[in-house]
């Protein structure tokens, strides 16, 4: 047993622990931004490919006092970093420091390779080179009060990247906070009820509407990401990753195996049945994305994507959940321009999904207020540094 840390954004703690509590880690502490938890490595490999909200994950080795770059330098050398990786692998050191004398992120990062690759040029005559974007090992300082923890990461690379997503769409909501968004929304328990849907009305690059398929579906976000931090690892132990692998492919449930959201066919539905997943957009650019986004991540059965104004918008289904991420007018005299649309997401709410829950994700409290109907509750998360509400709208 041994204790990990995960790390997510501000405000997604809760679910964080939550979902770490699920996948059977023990002793499961939030902090700021992240959790610490107990548990054997399968536990670990668990959230790396199971977390829909975690970042990353990562196994802390040693904290020590470094006030300086010297003791930033002997402390990191006192590791026995032969015991995780080897002279001719690739590494990449992350450094964040926190109220620290060593503030400088750069400088700290360069410190911390110095000090492992001089321990392997002394002990081998060979020093690893660095890689910053696929390295085998992935070191991870984190400096607080001049208080440096040396981890691994575990993740390698973001959680949030599952890999179906093309990068260069304008805007889109980080995966993990379209999850947390779904999760605090009840989908999880939405998507299981017999007629439920799921609609986005600004789906822009689809990040919403392919979370909720891979909830509704049951598939781990991690099943199709290529690159762990852990697989260049020396302690990696392939066969409890391949177990853990081969148990999400079975817990999935395949989408043949389920009837399409019919309300036509109520009577003879089978179940479980597959939640029927809509996304509108007015921009033809984001539609495409969304498009090219739902195919990469094999959902074109699961998830319609239809070029549409609000205006024209229609009713889907009988209840689910209505979710839209608008555009919040980060510019000046945007916030005016968009009242309107607010205003019209309101109406669209109340007159054409009643029976629905509706929530509006927003980091503009002005624009909230357009929308003219009472939420029924508010949660704070964090969009980058914006600080938005997602807003929650009983629609009787
Ligand atoms: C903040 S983006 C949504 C991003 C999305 N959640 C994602 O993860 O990619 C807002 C989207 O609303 C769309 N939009 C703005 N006004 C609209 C309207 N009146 N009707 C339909 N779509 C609209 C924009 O084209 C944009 O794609």
């Amino acid at each position: 047993m041994q204790r990990f840390f995960a790390t997510t954004a501000k405000g997604m703690e809760d679910l964080l622990v939550e979902e770490l509590r699920e996948l059977g880690a023990d002793s499961v502490e939030k902090t700021r931004a992240g959790a610490s938890f107990v548990g054997d490595l399968s536990v670990a490999y668990s959230a790396c490919l199971w977390s829909r909200t975690a970042n990353r994950v990562l196994l802390p080795l040693k904290s020590f006092s470094a006030p300086n770059q010297e003791k930033l330098y002997g402390g990191v050398k006192s590791i026995r970093w032969a015991d995780h990786m080897s002279e001719t692998q690739t590494l990449a050191v992350d450094f964040t420091s926190t109220t620290s004398q060593i503030n400088h992120s750069q400088f700290g990062a360069l410190k911390v390779k110095d000090a492992v690759v001089d321990q392997f040029r002394s002990n081998t005559g060979t020093r690893p080179s660095v890689n910053t974007a696929r390295p085998d090992l992935r070191i991870n300082v984190y400096l607080l009060n001049d208080e440096a923890t040396v981890s691994i990461d575990l993740s390698g690379d973001s959680l949030h990247k599952r890999g179906y997503r093309d990068e260069s769409t304008p805007a889109p909501l980080k995966e993990n906070l379209a999850a947390a968004i779904l999760l605090l929304s009840d989908w999880p328990k939405i998507s299981k009820e017999n007629g439920a849907c799921l609609v986005d009305p600004m789906c822009g690059s689809g990040t919403l509407l392919i979370e909720g398929a891979l909830i509704a579906l049951n598939r781990a976000p991690g099943l199709d990401r290529k690159y762990y931090g852990f697989l260049g690892w020396k302690q990696h132990d392939p066969a409890v990753w391949k177990k853990l692998v081969e148990d999400a492919m079975d817990a999935e449930i395949s989408i043949d195996e389920r009837e399409r959201c019919d309300h036509d066919r109520d009577a003879q539905r089978p179940t479980p049945y597959l939640p029927k997943i809509i996304g509108y957009d007015m921009d033809a650019g984001a539609v495409r994305a969304a498009i090219a986004n739902v195919e990469r991540a094999g959902l074109r059965q699961l998830i319609h994507v239809e070029k549409r104004e609000l205006d024209a918008v229609e009713r889907v289904g009988e209840k689910g959940l209505i979710v839209v991420n608008p555009p919040y007018g980060e510019r000046l005299g945007d916030v005016e321009e968009l009242k309107p649309v607010y205003k019209k997401l309101g109406d669209t709410f109340k007159q054409k999904f009643k029976g629905f829950t509706g929530q509006i994700f927003t980091g503009t409290p002005e624009l909230a207020k357009a929308v003219g109907l009472q939420a029924s509750r508010r949660i704070v998360l964090y969009n980058g540094a914006i600080e938005c509400r997602l807003l929650k709208y009983e629609l009787y």
